[in-house]
């Protein structure tokens, strides 16, 4: 089977790489022919790593390089039975792709966008067939996280639903089907990891060592700050924006002006050399409070919020609560999913917690989800 892929860039070349592993042809088109170079010299080094590590053999890793067909011209996706786009994140640049690539491939063909952000519904109105259109929505990099998210639009057939989740299982990933909702599973699940706590930041609390202490301290591989660092203000607050905007502006969304200072700054995070932290040579990293109470208030504040979510989530009917917890575990490490966490801990301590935190603060923010109420 053939696979298309548009877009050369970290997403498109890393999906490139699972789909010639899995044994496809793949054609990967995109417009810059600097993109494409670089792609080409990037698998060509991953794949010599491999081969190092004794990973692969040299000649499956030629025979996979072998696969991988780099492309200026459009035209060379003709004859694809999937084909994945994974270019800039704007809906009409996107609409307009798939309204050129459908005059090229056969009726049949699946066509897949990887947005992280952008309704699949409304990518999929463009196309002459939306009915063929679903989102397939893979995590950074896509070579090595198991989880993809497979979003059928509202116009999407169940049979594009089924091949496609075939097929991403067949390249040994994990497919959890969801809704077209914003931010899918993961990135809406996973707001209040950050936002929750930059609220108790922006509150002074805490300073971001002792919040990050307390989120290790419940298993979590991260700390807020430090994940936000790691990736990107710019990435990280928009992310954030897009979910608040598309959710009407819903406060459990609320990004912080604490983290848009920062992308104002372009203090980006480690890429940049600083975000919350320094990352210079010999820079000294804060530590975090001793206060083992402080700790645990903390700790127990930002994990409600994130069981409050993923219950609100299964309520709104986005994904079945096995599929959100298996997201949030093979999608971004969690330590445990969210739903079974928010049953070990009791439903009802999870109310009063989010009770408590109502009162003191008045805000809709701190609402009990229908999820916890309806979830014992
Ligand atoms: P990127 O900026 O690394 O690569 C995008 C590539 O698309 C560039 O090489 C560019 O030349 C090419 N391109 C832009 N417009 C084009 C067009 N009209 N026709 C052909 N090629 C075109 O972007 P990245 O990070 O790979 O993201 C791509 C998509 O994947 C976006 O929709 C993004 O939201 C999504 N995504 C990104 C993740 C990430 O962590 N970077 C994670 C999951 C999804």
């Amino acid at each position: 089977m053939k696979i298309g892929v548009i877009g050369s860039g970290a997403m498109g070349s890393g999906i490139a790489q699972v789909a010639a592993q899995a044994g496809h042809d793949v054609v990967v088109f995109d417009e810059q022919t600097t993109a494409l170079e670089r792609a080409s010299a990037n698998l060509q080094s991953t794949m010599s790593k491999l081969v190092e590590k004794g990973k692969l053999s040299s000649e499956e890793a030629q025979a996979i390089i072998g696969r991988v067909h780099f492309s200026h011209s459009m035209p060379t996706l003709a004859g694809s039975e999937l084909v994945i786009e994974a270019i800039i994140e704007n809906l009409d640049v996107k609409r307009a792709v798939f309204q050129s690539l459908e005059r090229l491939v056969s009726e049949t063909c699946i066509l897949a966008s990887n947005t992280s952000s952008l309704s699949i519904t409304a990518i999929a109105s463009a196309c002459h067939k939306p009915e063929r259109f679903i989102g397939i929505h893979f995590f950074n990099p896509a070579p090595l996280m198991p989880l993809v998210e497979i979003i059928p639009a509202l116009q999407t057939q169940a049979s594009a639903v089924e091949t496609s989740t075939t097929i991403i299982k067949s390249w040994g990933k994990i497919p959890v089907v969801c809704k077209d909702t914003p931010g899918f599973i993961v990135n809406r699940v996973a707001r209040p990891f950050y936002s929750e706590a930059l609220r108790i930041f922006d509150e002074g609390l805490a300073d971001m060592a002792t919040i990050d202490q307390a989120m290790r301290n419940l298993g979590f591989r991260m700390g807020p700050f430090e994940l936000m660092d790691m990736i990107g203000h710019d990435v990280n607050y928009t992310v954030t924006e897009s979910v608040f905007t598309a959710m009407y502006f819903d406060p459990r969304y609320r990004p912080s002006i604490t983290q848009k200072k920062l992308v104002e700054a372009g203090w980006l995070g480690r890429k940049s050399g600083r975000g919350f932290y320094h990352y210079a040579e010999g820079a000294e990293k804060p530590t975090a409070s001793a206060d083992e109470a402080l700790l645990v208030r903390i700790g127990n504040r930002v994990l409600t919020m994130l069981i409050n979510e993923a219950y609100d989530a299964v309520y709104y009917g986005v994904a079945s609560a096995d599929d959100i917890d298996l997201a949030m575990t093979k999608g971004v490490n969690y330590p445990q999913g969210l739903i079974a966490w928010g049953k070990e801990i009791g439903l009802n301590q999870v109310r009063n917690n989010l009770i408590q935190l109502h009162e003191r603060y008045g805000e809709d923010r701190y609402r009990v989800s229908a999820g916890i109420v309806t979830g014992d």
